[in-house]
């Protein structure tokens, strides 16, 4: 299978080992080993600490421990540990499944703007890819649920959703996932929900829809440690589905990475069980990066501008400069040693993505930089009409 150049991922790893300021990152801060075992109970982290030490490195149980799934399992309704799969990340959980269960000349919808491999993989596959696309709306982005059921045909085999979404913020309620739910049901389809931004609401804002698979056999959802527990260097992630599809993703997964680490497994285990603590943490780093970026925006509302994100760690910043997205973000990384996503990743032009999970003083320091960038790159351009304006 010959798949498209993930863009966004090509140019955060041609930044990500240069720049300091990174303030594009997807995820909240990363956790150390030992920031996660602090949240046990005393006599507890000192079990876990031995558990760990103790550990056989061997090859770990194929689908995940038994005691990961049934944990896994717990934070959805009616679904039990042979209905999980733990995976490589969020990242394997999409690949399987976009895989095992469609075929080349199937019809699928994908969300868009979008983490890119939503809808690659299905091209790759050699899928008609229908993209349904996030509207601005009085200051939001929103899902427009019209504009996804006149795309649904009888050839629809999967719609493909993400929320909170990657790159936008935007948000599905209940009532949107039961009405996708139905449309995909009417036509025998499967909804891939990519839950990556799971347990991430934007504190004292709207709560978070409950996770797709609750609502029946065709809903799939997708889940991580990456981004709600600050945990992506254990590269897990899973897949919550019937047994039969969980089944196939297994047998796929036998041909590309065996089974998850034993170690990650064991500390994912404890992210779980202390999760509400974790997602305290979240709540503040979020808060203080949320309350300076509205004091910036305001300061700088000549230079951009953005709507807030409704959920997820992740924004687009609207900014005032004729430039391509990709001439600013490779100037604001080459000269200020900030990392803005260029929005062209998204196929947004005129825009950066912005992660508000990073630690504040980062954050500050990396907007900082880039009023700066952005008043010289204006400058620039108001030189240049100038100098126009004079030949
Ligand atoms: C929407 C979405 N899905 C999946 C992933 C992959 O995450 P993971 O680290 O769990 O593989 C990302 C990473 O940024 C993401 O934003």
């Amino acid at each position: 299978m010959k798949v498209e150049t993930f863009t966004l991922e090509r140019w955060m790893s041609t930044w990500e080992v240069v720049a300091k300021f990174d303030i594009a990152e997807s995820g909240v801060y990363p956790l150390t080993t030992r920031e996660l075992l602090d949240f046990l109970p005393p006599d507890e982290r000192q079990s876990v600490e031995n558990q760990l030490l103790d550990l056989r490195l061997g090859y770990n149980e194929a689908r995940g421990t038994a005691r990961l799934r049934g944990d896994i399992a717990a934070t959805y309704e009616n679904v039990n540990a042979d209905q999980v799969l733990v995976t490589t990340g969020a990242i394997e959980a999409n690949y399987l499944l976009v895989n095992s269960l469609l075929e080349a000349g199937d019809h699928v919808i994908s969300v868009f703007p979008a983490y890119q491999q939503l809808f690659s993989v299905a091209k790759a596959v050699g899928c008609e890819v229908s993209l349904w696309r996030i509207v601005e709306d009085g200051g939001n982005y929103v899902f427009d649920l019209d504009a996804l059921e006149k795309l649904v045909t009888p050839k629809t085999k999967m719609i493909l959703i993400n929320t909170p979404n990657n790159p936008t913020g935007a948000l599905l309620s209940n009532d949107d996932l039961k009405r996708i739910y139905a449309l995909a049901e009417s036509v025998g389809a499967w909804v891939l929900c990519d839950e990556a931004y799971r347990w991430l609401d934007i504190p004292g804002g709207e709560p978070l829809a409950e996770p797709m698979r609750n609502l029946g056999p065709r809903a799939i959802s997708v889940g991580t440690f990456s981004k709600p527990f600050g945990l992506p260097g254990l590269r897990l992630g899973w897949i919550a589905a019937t047994e039969d599809i969980v089944k196939a993703c297994w047998s796929a997964r036998d041909f590309i990475s065996l089974a998850p680490s034993g170690l990650s497994d064991l500390l994912a285990s404890v992210a779980l069980r202390e999760r509400d603590q974790i997602v305290a943490r979240n709540h503040a780093i979020v808060q203080q990066n949320l309350d300076y970026a509205e004091g910036w925006f305001s300061k700088h509302s000549e230079l951009a501008s953005w709507n807030p994100p409704r959920g997820g760690l992740l924004a687009l910043m609207k900014y005032n400069v004729d430039l391509p997205s990709d001439t600013v973000a490779n100037t604001l990384a080459a000269d200020y040693s900030v990392m803005l996503a260029p929005g062209s990743t998204f196929g947004y032009e005129g825009h950066l993505r912005i992660g508000i999970g990073q630690t504040p003083a980062i954050f500050a320091e990396g907007l900082e930089r880039t009023a700066r960038c952005l008043e010289r790159l204006t400058l620039g351009q108001t030189a240049a009409v100038g100098t126009q304006g004079a030949s």
